[in-house]
């Protein structure tokens, strides 16, 4: 049977720490399943027997050519997956791919790359609450350049959280020298600003004045509506917002909390099958 990695959502605790994965062979999606929140082990158990049998049908996956891909918990089937013929994105996701689940969620990091650049014309400056290990915002240093747009790039973390409130939760490579770790790595890339703080309490003295593009991935619903408060009115017209964990039942309050702040700013969120959601802000929406 084909074997299913079960392996958390967000983290792989048995991730390697090098940088780049893969990055001499051709870009494949890793075959990888994220398991959900289960409400006892024997449901668990025969959910992913019963699953590994299902992919077995559907096999080959994930190969080139291959009819059916299965990758961040969504089999697709017949689709084209047109930006992994963009050699520029792949190679750009090997070389900052630090663990497997970075590859799995190629096409999170198409959305995100597409978002990003898509703003690029616009006047303002880009953001990222939630950085961690800083893999998003290498893509996008790497890939869509900000930089070179005359852009600044703010990005927020904890890098060593407690489990107070309004705080995700703590991943693997959180810890002391985490925050070290991610200005060296975000160096390279002129006008990248990393903030070592929580999320809004950081935001007044740092946040750019006006914003383009932002993401938002901190697994905590409090955070993420203190950021959408705090820079709402910092985002310009046209601008967009790339929310990664909207579409995880998981984080169903984060979709809650989102969507209400969406109603009473006249904004629309779309549910995207990657999980995201995103958002454009219209400065004259519908009420
Ligand atoms: C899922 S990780 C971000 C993943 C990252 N975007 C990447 O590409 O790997 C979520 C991060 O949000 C951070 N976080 C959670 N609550 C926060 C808060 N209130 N302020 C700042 N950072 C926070 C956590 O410390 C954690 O590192």
């Amino acid at each position: 049977m084909m074997p299913i990695d079960t392996g958390p959502q967000k983290t792989d605790p048995g991730a390697t720490e090098s940088a780049g994965i893969g990055a001499d062979t051709p870009f494949e999606i890793p075959l990888k399943y994220f398991p959900p929140a289960f409400v006892d082990d024997s449901a668990k158990q025969r959910f992913e027997s019963r699953l590994g049998q299902f992919l077995n049908v559907c096999a080959p996956l994930n190969k080139a050519g291959s009819v059916a891909v299965f990758a961040d918990n969504l089999l697709t089937i017949g689709r084209a997956f047109s930006f992994l013929e963009d050699r520029r994105f792949t190679d750009t996701l090997q070389a900052c791919a630090r663990e497997e689940r970075d590859l799995v969620i190629a096409w999170r990091t198409h959305v995100l790359t597409w978002a990003a650049k898509s703003c690029l014309a616009l006047e303002g400056d880009f953001v990222e609450c939630g950085t961690y290990r800083a893999y998003s915002a290498e893509v996008i240093c790497g890939y869509v350049e900000p930089h070179r747009h005359g852009k600044r790039f703010v990005v927020y973390d904890l890098f060593d959280p407690d489990e107070a409130a309004g705080v995700g939760h703590r991943l693997p490579s959180h810890g002391d020298t985490l925050f070290a770790e991610v200005a060296d790595r975000l160096a390279p890339y002129p006008g990248t600003l990393v903030v070592r703080g929580k999320v809004p309490d950081a935001l007044p003295e740092t946040a750019p004045e006006k914003i383009c593009f932002m993401h938002l991935d901190m697994n905590n619903a409090e955070a993420e509506a203190g950021a959408l408060a705090f820079l709402f009115d910092r985002i310009v017209d046209g601008g967009m917002v790339v929310l990664d964990d909207y579409g995880w039942a998981y984080y169903s309050e984060q979709r809650v909390r989102a969507d209400r702040f969406a109603a009473e700013h006249g904004q629309f969120i779309v549910e995207l099958p990657t999980g995201q959601g995103l958002f454009i802000k219209r400065a004259a929406a519908a009420r």
